[in-house]
């Protein structure tokens, strides 16, 4: 028993040693809190040793009495004793607190953080929808400078003029090559009425006089071959309410349609920014955009 102790003993200095070694770093400093830490550590380590040497003990030296089971396994005996009272109301307690927990403690209807979180959204979009409800043009074209700021200057530049031409240029509603792109290759996947729009037929001088009409800004007389566009984006370009994306400028279908759906062409790719824009910021980005556009 002597023995067994000194083992003891000197397995919790071992112990204390190794985690005084380990979290060291963290007891320099006067942060008593550091040291009540190391105090629990010490009594944790302690109690559980003595419980042990306690338990090992009892196994060598015990010797127990009273009667045994019938049943006998290669000479290894079962004796008759109850439950030990202890175990017993741990046991019947558990169950008792396990219903307890599920329809009294913790229910699944119970308090989360992110029932919370989800709850203060709503709340707060449907405060943002109230307070600008009737914005003015100028608050929109500020709330749209706010947001550009953050979610668009990144790509776009702070001036909106598309940094190294990785992002367009919204400062001008199409350039000339955008145009001739779009006639060559049609464009798909943003959800207008008119569904994707093809390839055009339009080659040499005519491409090149519809690009330069629809990049100059739609002013002066219509090129004869705009014709062909007109069926869809309407004979004044500005796509027929939805029909077809509004060539002559940035209107609120064509902003909400690309933030939607992002964007992908020949220059990079433009996320989606589906669920993260409401409809007050989207009528206020587009606004903004529009408040710059050159010549204007
Ligand atoms: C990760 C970079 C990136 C971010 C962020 C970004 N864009 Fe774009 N955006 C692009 C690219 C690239 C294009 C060019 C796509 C093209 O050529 O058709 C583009 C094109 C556009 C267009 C023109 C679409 C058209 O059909 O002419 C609009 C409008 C636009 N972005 C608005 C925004 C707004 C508003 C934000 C902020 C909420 C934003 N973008 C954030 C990369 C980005
Ligand atoms: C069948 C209907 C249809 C016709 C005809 C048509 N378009 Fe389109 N156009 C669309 C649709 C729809 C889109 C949008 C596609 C998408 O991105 O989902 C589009 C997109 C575009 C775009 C890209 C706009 C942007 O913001 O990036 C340009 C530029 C364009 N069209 C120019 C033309 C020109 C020029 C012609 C005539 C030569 C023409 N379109 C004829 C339906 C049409």
């Amino acid at each position: 028993m002597k023995k067994m102790v000194i083992g003891g003993i000197i397995l919790v200095v071992v112990l204390m040693a190794a985690t005084f070694f380990i979290a060291g770093d963290a007891f320099q400093g006067d942060d008593y809190i550091n040291a009540l830490t190391m105090l629990g550590a010490l009594a944790i380590i302690s109690i559980t040793i003595a419980t042990a040497l306690k338990y090992v003990n009892q196994i060598k030296n015990d010797t127990a009495t009273g009667e045994l089971a019938d049943e006998n396994w290669d000479g290894i005996g079962e004796y008759k004793n109850p439950i030990p009272s202890g175990w017993g109301l741990i046991f019947i307690g558990t169950i008792v607190w396990m219903f307890w927990y599920f329809f009294i403690g913790y229910p699944t209807n119970q308090f989360s953080q992110i029932g919370q979180y989800n709850e203060e959204v709503v709340e707060n979009n449907a405060k943002f929808a109230k307070v600008w409800k009737n914005p003015s043009d100028e608050t929109l074209v500020n709330i749209g400078e706010s947001v550009f700021l953050v979610q668009c200057a990144p790509c776009h530049g702070v001036d909106a003029e598309g940094i190294d031409g990785k992002a367009q240029d919204l400062t001008h509603r199409l350039s000339k090559e955008q145009v001739l792109y779009t006639i060559k290759n049609g464009a798909q996947g943003h959800g207008y009425n008119a569904g994707a729009m093809p390839p055009m037929m339009a080659t040499g001088a005519d491409a090149e006089a519809i690009a330069t009409y629809i990049a100059g800004g739609m002013k002066g007389e219509a090129p004869a071959s705009f014709a062909t566009c007109a069926g869809c984006h309407g004979a004044d370009g500005k796509g027929m309410n939805g029909m077809a994306p509004n060539l002559a400028g940035y209107d609120n279908t064509l902003v909400s349609k690309v933030l939607e759906h992002g964007k992908k062409s020949s220059i990079g790719t433009m996320p989606s920014f589906k669920g993260r824009i409401n409809e007050t910021q989207t009528k206020a980005l587009t606004k903004f955009i529009n408040s710059i556009q050159a010549g204007e």
